[in-house]
């Protein structure tokens, strides 16, 4: 069986971050066919047009597109903040965005999780990111929709999932997305 290698982004540089927490126990309930591992975005520096125009890229962002480029989907797993995408996120899709034609996204299969402490999900990052991954011709898994309230009460206190409920809904979740990617796979023809 051929293994997919997903890349994890974790909107959020928190320790306790609920999102990291969340990213692990999904990457722990992931099928056999996927093989998923958290990129870390925090130390990227802010995307400046410049340093592509100039041709001198900076380092780190040369570093992060040759890592994405490697992998076959991405899972985004992302806080709401102020009704958006958190600018750690959104710098990290810029970055992997450019320059103009090679971007590192195009046609990677990929899917949104939205986690906040509040009732509504973080509904409003979700749907920018997703906003950005149409422009970047990701195809963004559309079922289920993934926009997890109430987070402080998810976690055990050794930050596993610490009901029945929220653990089968991440198992689908990441069931759903193994036949994503599956059927979405770059290059696929039928
Ligand atoms: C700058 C900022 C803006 C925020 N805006 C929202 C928001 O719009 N909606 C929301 O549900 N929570 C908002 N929050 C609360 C976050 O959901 C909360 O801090 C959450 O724990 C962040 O995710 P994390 O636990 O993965 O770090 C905001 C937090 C910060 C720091």
């Amino acid at each position: 069986m051929r293994t997919d290698r997903i890349a994890v982004f974790v909107g959020s540089l928190r320790k306790e971050s609920f999102n990291r927490k969340m990213a692990k126990a999904l990457m722990a309930l992931a099928p056999e066919s996927l093989e998923p591992a958290i990129v870390e975005i925090g130390g990227l520096p802010l995307y400046n047009q410049d340093y592509d125009d100039e041709g001198k890229p900076l380092p780190p962002w040369t570093a992060f597109r040759e890592q994405v480029k490697s992998f076959d989907g991405t899972l985004f797993i992302t806080p709401e903040y102020n009704r958006s995408v958190p600018a750690v996120l959104k710098n990290a899709i810029d970055v992997g965005s450019r320059p103009y034609g090679k971007s590192v996204w195009d046609g990677k299969p990929g899917a949104v999780m939205s986690i906040s402490p509040g009732a509504i999900g973080g509904f409003g990052a979700n749907h920018h990111l997703r906003q950005s991954l149409v422009f970047l011709n990701v195809p963004v898994m559309q079922q289920p929709e993934a926009y997890v309230g109430n987070a402080a009460n998810l976690f055990d206190e050794n930050g596993n999932l610490a009901n029945d409920s929220i653990r089968g809904f991440a198992a689908k979740f990441m069931q759903a997305f193994a036949a994503w990617v599956e059927t979405n796979r770059a290059g696929r023809t039928q």
